[in-house]
C-alpha cells in the first residue's frame, strides 16, 4: 500500500516536473524527449517499477503512468509540430515583399536609327527589302558597271571567298537583285551589313551596316532624287539641318552627287568631325546609269531611275556626338545602356 501511495506522488511530481520543463528551441525539445521519452527516462524508470506495486493497484497505477507518458509525448509533439512550422514559414519566401527589378536590355544605337531610316523612308512609300551578304561577282561589281580593273575589287578592299564569290561591300548588289526580278514601278529601302578589309581604326571597321535606296519608273528624275532626300534630312536631323549636293563619281550611277549636311557637332561653325569644313557627308548618290538598268534586264529608253546609299554608322555617330565607330561593336553595357 505504502509503496502505491509513493508511486502515485512521484507520477504527480514528475507530471508537475513535466509541465513546467520550458520548451522553445529545437535543442531544448531534443532534451525533453531524451529526459522524459527515451529508454533511459524517469518514466520508463516508473513503468519498470510497476512490477512492485501490489496486484491489484497495479492496472490504476499502470493507467496513470501510461496517462503521464502520452502526456508528454504530446507535448513533444506538439512542440515538433511547432518547430517544423517556423522551419518551413521561414524558407517560404515573402509574398509582400516588393519584387526583383528586372532588367530589361535596350536596343542597339544602329538599331534604333536603321529603324528610324526604316520607318521614314516607308511614310515616303518605300517597302522593305533585303539580299545576301555573301554576294557574287555578277551583282556586287559587274552588273553595277565596276570594270574588272576597278580598286573596289581589289584584295584589298574586299573579302573574297574564291574568285566569283565576296562577302558584299556594299548594299548596292541588293538593287541588282530587284531590278532583276520585279517591274516597275519599284521603290525600295534596303538595309544591310556590308563588309570591307580595311585596318581597323576609330573611322573604319571591316564590317558595317548600308541603307541603299532605289526608285525605278517611267520619267524619274533628279528632283525627286533631291526631293526625297531633303525630306530624309528634315525628319532625320531636323528642320534646321542645311544640306548640299555636291558631283561625285559611283560607276552605277549618272550624273552622281554626294549629299552633306551642316556639321552636327559644331552646327556649321568647323570642328575636328567636319575637318572645319562645317560640313559633312552623310550619303552617296545619283540617276541610275542606263547600263545598269540594261544589266538587269530594263529598257532604259522606257525607264529612269535614282538610287543612294548611306553609312548607318556614319548617321548615328552624327546624331549622337560618338566620335569612334569601334564603340559600336565592344558591347560595353556602360555605352549601350544609354539607348533606350
Ligand atoms: N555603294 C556606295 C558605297 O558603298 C554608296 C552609293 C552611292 C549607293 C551612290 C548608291 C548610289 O545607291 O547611288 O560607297
Amino acid at each position: 500500500m505504502k509503496i502505491c501511495t509513493n508511486m502515485k506522488e512521484r507520477i504527480e511530481q514528475l507530471q508537475k516536473k513535466i509541465n513546467q520543463v520550458k520548451i522553445d528551441s529545437k535543442e531544448t525539445l531534443e532534451q525533453f524527449r531524451i529526459q522524459w521519452l527515451s529508454k533511459k527516462s524517469e518514466l520508463q524508470d516508473l513503468l519498470s517499477g510497476i512490477k512492485n506495486v501490489v496486484p491489484k493497484e497495479r492496472k490504476s497505477v499502470g493507467a496513470l503512468i501510461n496517462k503521464l507518458k502520452e502526456e508528454a509525448e504530446e507535448k513533444f509533439n506538439n512542440y515538433k509540430e511547432k518547430f517544423k512550422e517556423t522551419a518551413q514559414t521561414q524558407q517560404l519566401p515573402d509574398s509582400y515583399l516588393p519584387g526583383q527589378p528586372i532588367q530589361l536590355g535596350s536596343r542597339h544605337p544602329l538599331n534604333l536609327v536603321a529603324v528610324q531610316i526604316n520607318t521614314i523612308f516607308q511614310s515616303l512609300g518605300f517597302s522593305l527589302a533585303d539580299g545576301p551578304e555573301i554576294e557574287d561577282d555578277w551583282h556586287n561589281f559587274s552588273a553595277l558597271n565596276f570594270p574588272p580593273e576597278h580598286p573596289a575589287r581589289d584584295m584589298q578592299d574586299t573579302f573574297f571567298v574564291d574568285d566569283e564569290i565576296a562577302l558584299r561591300t556594299h548594299t548596292s548588289s541588293v538593287q541588282v537583285r530587284l531590278m532583276e526580278t520585279q517591274k516597275p514601278p519599284m521603290r525600295y529601302i534596303m538595309p544591310g551589313r556590308v563588309y570591307r578589309n580595311e585596318a581597323i581604326s576609330a573611322r573604319a571597321n571591316c564590317f558595317f551596316h548600308q541603307a541603299e535606296g532605289l526608285y525605278i519608273d517611267k520619267k524619274v528624275s533628279f528632283a525627286d532624287l533631291k526631293q526625297v532626300l531633303f525630306e530624309f534630312v528634315r525628319q532625320m536631323f531636323g528642320a534646321e539641318c542645311k544640306n548640299r549636293f555636291r558631283p561625285s563619281y559611283f560607276p552605277f550611277t549618272e550624273p552622281s552627287a554626294e549629299m552633306d549636311i551642316s556639321c552636327f557637332i559644331c552646327g556649321g561653325k568647323g570642328c575636328p568631325v567636319c575637318k572645319q569644313s562645317g560640313w559633312v557627308e552623310i550619303l552617296g548618290c545619283g540617276m541610275v546609269d542606263p547600263q545598269v538598268l540594261s544589266n538587269s534586264g530594263h529598257d532604259p529608253e522606257t525607264y529612269s531611275g535614282y538610287a543612294f546609299g548611306m553609312g548607318i554608322e556614319r548617321i548615328t555617330m552624327l546624331k549622337y556626338s560618338i566620335n569612334d565607330i569601334r564603340v559600336f561593336f565592344d558591347n560595353d553595357i556602360r555605352f549601350l545602356k544609354q539607348f533606350i
